[in-house]
């Protein structure tokens, strides 16, 4: 039994473009990874396990005096395995970004939920709303239209992504480097990867425009 919950938050925050490494960031008075270590549901008991870039790991150790702390690595996924290799012997693991700051509750229990029931690998998705086209470059550098994605059976994927420890360790265990998510390696293995609902509010802060909606919800609920 048991959840540990891996936050990968060793990113620069390239796209986002602010001074400080993404998870560093303000909203409204608090970094963007104490939000989301601090929306992590107590229902869950769950350990948890922050991996940020090597300079900022006592800055880290201040701002969250009772979580694990440890350095990442170049990409995401080296990342995940240093929180792996710091995660305690819990049977379930959850691995969530730092970008995800104000994922409901109600999304990581329905993720352990679904693990528990003994789905190996379970990610939370939604439909996507926007007409999807699959485009080539033409010869006058203008991008045309191949054909329209049948949007129907499609999912955005979200975090927190929950694994039995098995299956995430078989998932990290041969990583080429082109994954963008814990589940794309775990497809990868042969493991069946199962779909929750998702939520809006698990959206992810990757620009400017991502981070003034954070701020504006953030602001919004504290009137
Ligand atoms: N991440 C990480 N270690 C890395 C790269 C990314 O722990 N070497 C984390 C980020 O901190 C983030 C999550 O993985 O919480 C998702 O990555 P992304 O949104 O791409 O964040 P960044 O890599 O920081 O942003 P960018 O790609 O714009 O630089
Ligand atoms: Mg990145």
């Amino acid at each position: 039994a048991g959840v540990c919950v891996i936050i990968p938050a060793a990113g620069s925050g390239t796209r986002l473009g602010e001074p400080v490494p993404k998870a560093f960031v303000d909203v409204c008075g608090r970094t963007i990874i104490e939000r989301c270590v601090d929306n992590i549901p107590d229902s869950l008991d769950a350990s948890i396990v922050v991996v940020v870039p090597a300079d900022l790991v006592d800055r880290a150790r201040e701002l969250l005096p009772d979580v694990t702390i440890v350095p990442g690595g170049a990409h995401r996924s080296e990342s995940v395995r240093a929180g792996i290799a710091a995660a305690d012997a819990a049977d379930i693991l959850l691995v969530h970004d730092a970008a995800r700051p104000l994922t409901p509750a109600h999304v990581f229990t329905r993720v352990v939920e679904a693990v528990a029931s003994g789905h190996p690998a379970v990610v939370p998705g939604l439909p996507v709303a926007d007409t999807l086209k699959q485009v080539v470059v033409s010869d006058d550098g203008l991008e045309r239209v191949e054909r329209t994605v049948d949007r129907e059976p499609l999912r955005a994927v979200q975090t927190p992504q929950g694994f039995t420890r098995e299956a995430l360790l078989r998932a990290h265990a041969d990583d080429s480097g082109l994954a963008t998510d814990d589940a794309g390696l775990a497809e990868r293995c042969g493991i069946d990867v199962h779909v929750v609902p998702g939520d809006p509010l698990a959206m992810k802060v990757t620009t400017p425009w991502d981070l003034k909606i954070i701020r504006d919800v953030v602001s919004e609920s504290a009137e």
